[in-house]
């Protein structure tokens, strides 16, 4: 009896070596987390005295940084938080940044919040989950990120709204761990290199505002698989290169080539262009964020998006003769396939058979970023749900486009998509009738009598 418990005790004796050490292991990770956030000077003061002019230039920069679309719920006090935001590991709830003393920032200092913006680290000193964009953020220059303190502390109105707790099930709700990977995949604020990069300082100032501010790179630019963006700033080819979101597809930015620097001002300034006209979450960004930005600005963030290389998709040869064959066939209007008669029927009298649309009233379709992307998710969703270009100060909405979930099935809607995307000029991938399916599944629920009448079904 007693032999045999020693010799047990003695074959558990590794394991248990092996648990205390894991143990060991865990609380000094846990520990120097400890020390990596701990970055930054959290009693830090503004260099400068509050004046209308800071707060002023603070609000442009919030503006710029469209705090106010994440940090916003639904019907909710601006900037009070609540919004919540997937992420693979559960919902996390953005926060109440009004300078409300008791639930807000209202009794942060200066350090604390340039901890937090630039830095990723909370005012208890714990890690920040990165639906912040404080992989951005970490660009912003110290004199702007004392302006957005000076704004956020004297001219946002404060609202008591307690913070909601984050939705993600214990471990994977422990911080520690996010302090290791901001120190492999964050910059710190100052670091930032090649920002300074451009010799020219209309370039310089756009590309400071893009991977800055802006933080147009966590949408633009694809992620690897721990998440981070695959590059920071255009010393990575992947930076801009386009990417997905929420299953829509988000074109690349690189070099636009198919706009000039005045299309690409107008369509963040309104919306739309001569060509195009913006839908999905680019909405947001339009109307919470570049419509409010100066014409330099906007002509900076033009200017700089030209400058960067690596937009050379091949013109094809035959692109004229592909194009007047499609509009041939459409004109002619005999043996229309599916495709191609669904469009002459629903779509041709805005559209027109050439594609072209008319210009900032039917964007065109002959070459749109939206229909020759890979994923077709985006132009599946228009097709059935329609689309509205938001109000901005420069220009109200106008016409709407309808939506067809009502009036044509999945094959049929595959059918027209896969005839745009490889009509006149355009030239992406069929698209099936189960992927029509999952998009479909994914729209609200509408009243039968509303589908039936395929309603102008705008979100
Ligand atoms: C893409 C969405 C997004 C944008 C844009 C954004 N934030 Fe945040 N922010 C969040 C989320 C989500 C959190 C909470 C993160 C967490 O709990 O770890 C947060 C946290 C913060 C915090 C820390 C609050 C606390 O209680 O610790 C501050 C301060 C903050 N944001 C300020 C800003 C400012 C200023 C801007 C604009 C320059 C901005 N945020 C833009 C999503 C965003
Ligand atoms: C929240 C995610 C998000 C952010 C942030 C974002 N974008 Fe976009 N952007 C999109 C999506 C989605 C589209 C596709 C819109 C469509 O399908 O109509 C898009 C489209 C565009 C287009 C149209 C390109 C084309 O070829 O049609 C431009 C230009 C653009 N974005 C510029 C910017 C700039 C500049 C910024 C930063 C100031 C920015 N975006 C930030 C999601 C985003
Ligand atoms: C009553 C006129 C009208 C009809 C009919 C119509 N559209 Fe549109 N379409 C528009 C308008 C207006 C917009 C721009 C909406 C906005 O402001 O975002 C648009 C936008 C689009 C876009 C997005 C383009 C971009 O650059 O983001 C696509 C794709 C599109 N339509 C395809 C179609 C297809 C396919 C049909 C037929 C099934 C169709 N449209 C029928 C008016 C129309």
């Amino acid at each position: 009896m007693r032999n045999d418990a020693l010799r047990s005790s003695k074959r558990r004796s590794p394991w248990l070596i092996l648990l205390v050490l894991a143990i060991l292991l865990l609380i000094a990770a846990w520990a120097l987390s400890r020390v990596l956030n701990s970055s930054g000077d959290a009693a830090a003061q503004l260099s400068q005295p509050v004046t209308p002019a800071l707060i002023a230039q603070g609000e442009v920069l919030a503006r710029a940084g469209d705090c106010v679309a994440c940090h916003t719920a639904h019907g909710g006090k601006p900037f009070a938080g609540g919004l919540g935001i997937q992420s693979p590991i559960g919902t996390i709830y953005s926060t109440n940044i009004t300078p409300d003393k008791s639930t807000g920032i209202g009794s942060w200092s200066y350090g604390d919040f340039e901890r937090a913006v630039r830095r990723g680290i909370g005012h208890d000193g714990s890690a920040l989950y990165p639906a912040m964009p404080f992989p951005s953020y970490a660009k912003v220059t110290d004199a702007d990120s004392e302006a957005l303190y000076a704004y956020f502390m004297n001219a946002v109105a404060p609202v008591q709204q307690a913070n909601q707790a984050n939705d993600i099930p214990f471990p994977l709700s422990a911080r520690w761990p996010l302090a290791y990977w901001r120190s492999l995949f964050a910059p710190l604020p100052g670091s930032g290199a090649p920002v300074a990069a451009a010799t020219d300082p209309q370039i310089a100032r756009g590309a400071y505002l893009v991977q800055g501010l802006g933080h147009c790179g966590s949408c633009h630019t694809p992620r690897a698989l721990t998440m981070q963006e695959k590059g920071l700033d255009d010393s990575s080819a992947h930076y801009l290169g386009g990417a997905e979101l929420n299953q829509w597809a988000v074109p690349p930015l690189r070099g636009v080539k198919h706009w000039s620097a005045q299309e690409l001002v107008a369509y963040l300034a309104t919306g739309r262009n001569s060509t195009a006209s913006v839908a999905g979450e680019m909405k947001d960004v339009v109307q919470n964020s570049t419509s409010h930005m100066s014409q330099e600005d906007l002509q900076a963030i033009a200017a700089y998006l030209k400058s960067i290389p690596g937009d050379d998709r091949p013109v094809a040869a035959d692109l004229e003769a592909r194009r007047s064959a499609t509009i041939h066939t459409l004109t002619a209007a005999t043996d229309l396939d599916l495709g191609q008669r669904l469009y002459l029927d629903n779509c041709g009298a805005c559209h027109f058979v050439t594609g072209q649309g008319a210009p900032r009233t039917f964007p065109r379709l002959d070459g749109a970023s939206i229909i020759n992307s890979p994923n077709p998710t985006g132009l599946i969703h228009v097709i059935l749900a329609g689309a509205q270009t938001p109000s901005t100060a420069q220009a109200p909405s106008i016409l709407p486009m309808p939506g067809f979930a009502g009036r044509m099935d999945d094959s049929e809607v595959a059918a027209l998509a896969t005839f745009l995307r490889q009509g006149w000029g355009n030239d992406a991938p069929a698209v099936s009738a189960g992927q029509v399916e999952d998009v479909r599944k994914g729209l609200p629920v509408k009243h039968v009598g509303e589908a039936a009448l395929g309603a102008n079904n705008a979100q």
